[in-house]
């Protein structure tokens, strides 16, 4: 146990109600899997590209947050680099992902080569999600106890903030 790994100075949280870092994951996760399957029952053209471009957004703040908030603490509180891990096929689900979704976005909505990328993203994230949850969240739980994984969730949410916010700055 490693307890608060990289959580000095911070203030202990507060209440038993916090959220850990799981369960906000989870969140994500499953808030991402209901877009794509929307999306994938879209048939209005526009409607269907402003959503693939709110899908995107969402998945590269998500996927940005994990990678430097979660992959890195078990890295830290395991002692092991990534490389080698199972940590590395989560990045590289994360880049698969995000690079079938800037293909679709040059896609006509609707057409042979749009559904079969959109499924292939939504299967790819389905299964992202279902490693992350068998193999990562155990990992998790061995790795930091109660308040070590509300930390991570409250550090998970700040990053995911201040992600947004520089998507907000670009896109103006
Ligand atoms: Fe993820």
């Amino acid at each position: 146990m490693t307890g608060t790994a990289g959580s000095a100075g911070a203030p202990a949280m507060q209440g038993a109600a916090a959220e850990d870092i799981r369960q906000r994951l989870r969140r994500d996760h499953e808030a991402t899997l209901a877009d794509a399957d929307r999306l994938r029952g879209e048939k209005d053209a526009a409607r269907a590209l402003a959503a693939l471009r709110e899908l995107r957004r969402a998945w590269m703040i998500h996927a940005l947050a994990e990678e430097t908030v979660v992959y890195r603490a078990l890295e830290g509180a395991e002692g092991l680099p990534i490389a080698g891990t199972r940590s590395d096929e989560r990045f590289v689900e994360h880049e698969l992902v995000e690079s079938l979704f800037a293909k679709l976005g040059r896609l006509r909505p609707g057409s042979h080569e749009w559904v079969a990328r959109l499924n292939v993203a939504r299967d790819l994230i389905a299964r992202h999600i279902e490693s992350e949850h068998d193999e990562m969240f155990g990992r998790l739980e061995r790795a930091f106890d109660e308040i070590g994984l509300a930390e991570l969730a409250r550090r998970f949410e700040l990053a995911r903030d201040k992600l947004a916010l520089l998507e907000d700055a670009k896109a103006a």
